[in-house]
């Protein structure tokens, strides 16, 4: 059963980085479903490392995003991606040394995912919409992405 459900809300408007955060909210689900099923210490750690992974990727095309067009509060979002990587990678060392994977490591990421597409992702529509990145959400063409 998922932890984690998409809906059109976590939408940014830019599609690159919808398609990433859809991929996320399935990496976090099967993250979940290792641990709740039991699957073994092997198979939780190589979903946490595709996990974490994926989410560095995530973070440099859309750290590549702001810092192309001149985003603002790039600084700020790219500190709190830099925490989170951190945290995400002392997770893959736990586990590395022995730690029994815990279902409170999906419902951390699964908190922190929303959380950061609602409070933190969600400032910048704004400014992608005004440079012609983010489709507007209502309405409007499709616009390409540049990355
Ligand atoms: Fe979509 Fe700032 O991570």
């Amino acid at each position: 059963m998922p932890i984690i459900a998409w809906n059109d809300t976590y939408r940014t408007g830019i599609d690159i980085v919808d398609a990433q955060h859809r991929k996320l909210f399935d990496a976090i689900n099967g993250l979940h479903d290792a641990m709740a099923s039991g699957k073994g210490r092997a198979h939780v750690a190589e979903t946490l490392s595709f996990l974490a992974d994926y989410t560095m990727k995530h973070f440099a095309d859309e750290e590549r995003l702001m810092t192309t067009h001149g985003y603002p509060g790039y600084a700020e979002h790219k500190k709190i991606h830099d925490r989170l990587v951190a945290q995400v990678n002392a997770l893959v060392a736990q586990l590395a040394s022995g730690a029994a994977p815990t279902l409170e490591v999906s419902d951390f990421l699964s908190d922190w995912l929303k959380h950061h597409i609602d409070e933190v992702d969600r400032g910048y529509i704004p400014f992608f919409k005004s440079v012609g990145v983010a489709k507007d959400t209502k309405a409007g063409p499709a616009v390409a992405v540049a990355t």
